[in-house]
């Protein structure tokens, strides 16, 4: 190696050293092949590295809460607003105050105190079989517990916080009485007794054994999208019906990401999450989940606009934490499993 050879060594192994240095360790819930192509690209653009570990929403909350001010975590990223305040009422996330972030993201789909930011849009919408129902047949949430449609309902688990955020939003616009009636209603009407995910009920939708599903939009999306011939033919026969719109709307959810408090790399970290509310990150995001942008400047997925414009609830998704609690003893007291 001569003197030139030996400079430019040098400063290359000091380049990559200063590269190495910058990091951002991501505690994920969302599965690895949906997130790490846009964490990727995050790399690429700005030299910092991503270190990515995958597990279920609430063991990651649990880890942290364990880890303690030792945990390695830099920044949470899960789904359902539900599971986003249980993360900030666990106390392991931090209030970030992000003028991008602000100005992209409606305040609907972020924490008031800046402690977690959606990134993704999904509605949880009623889906019937065209051939059985006419969409004209029911038009809100209220009707699923209408006794016309007695046996006739497929829906998963109260377990489920999807299921939990729809009662929160709920308790929130009609009262915890009338939502205790409806689940009541709703409770009677079901076809059978809840079981599988929401994929399955869509399943069970024109497999006959109910003519209304209640799931998110992306499962169905996914479906159409499906290398499967078997999921694309049974979401072609698939309605999908936008509840509410003559009055307060759709019921909307995120996923999303905070900055964990104890973030060793607090800027890395922000500046992933402002990275994954960019243009670009948006609508291959949204696209890849089969999702909506949280943006209204993103054009939605030719898969999504299938399913028509709709109007969505504008209520601030921390009510969905916030009535959690009140949501699952009411799912319980009305005898839903
Ligand atoms: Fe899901």
């Amino acid at each position: 190696m001569n003197t030139k050879q030996l400079i430019g060594f040098a400063v290359g192994a000091l380049a990559s050293a200063y590269i190495s240095a910058a990091e951002v360790n991501v505690y994920s819930a969302r599965s690895e092949e949906l997130i790490k192509p846009a964490l990727d690209r995050f790399s690429e653009e700005t030299g910092i590295e991503v270190n990515l570990i995958t597990e279920s929403a609430d063991a990651l909350i649990r880890r942290i809460e364990l880890e303690g001010m030792n945990s390695p975590a830099d920044v949470l990223l899960t789904v359902d607003a539900g599971r986003l305040f249980r993360a900030k009422e666990a106390g392991i996330l931090v209030s970030v105050d992000s003028e991008i972030l602000n100005q992209r993201i409606p305040s609907a789909y972020r924490d008031p105190e800046g402690e977690w930011y959606g990134l993704s849009l999904r509605s949880r919408v009623i889906m019937f079989d065209k051939s059985r129902v006419d969409a004209s047949e029911i038009a809100r949430y209220e009707d699923l517990a209408d006794p016309k449609w007695q046996g006739q309902v497929c829906i998963r688990s109260s377990g489920n916080i999807y299921n939990q955020s729809l009662l929160a939003s709920l308790i929130e616009h009609l009262g915890e009485q009338a939502t205790q009636d409806w689940a009541e209603g709703l409770v009677a009407n079901m076809a059978r007794r809840p079981q599988g995910g929401d994929r399955d009920q869509i399943r069970a939708v024109v497999a006959g054994q109910c003519k209304l599903a209640v799931a998110n939009t992306y499962y169905l999306a996914g479906m159409l999208n499906s290398s499967v011939a078997a999921d694309v033919e049974v979401a072609q026969q698939i309605g999908v019906l936008w509840p509410n719109q003559a009055d307060r709307g759709a019921h909307m959810n995120v996923s999303g990401a905070g900055v964990i408090k104890t973030a060793k790399n607090p800027d890395e970290a922000l500046q992933l999450i402002e990275f994954l509310s960019d243009d670009y990150a948006q609508q291959w995001y949204a696209e890849v989940n089969n999702e909506y942008s949280v943006r209204e400047d993103i054009a939605t997925s030719t898969i999504l606009q299938q399913f028509g414009d709709f109007k969505a609830d504008e209520l601030n998704l921390e009510v969905l934490g916030r009535n959690n609690a009140a949501a699952v003893r009411l799912a319980d007291r009305a005898g839903w499993q």
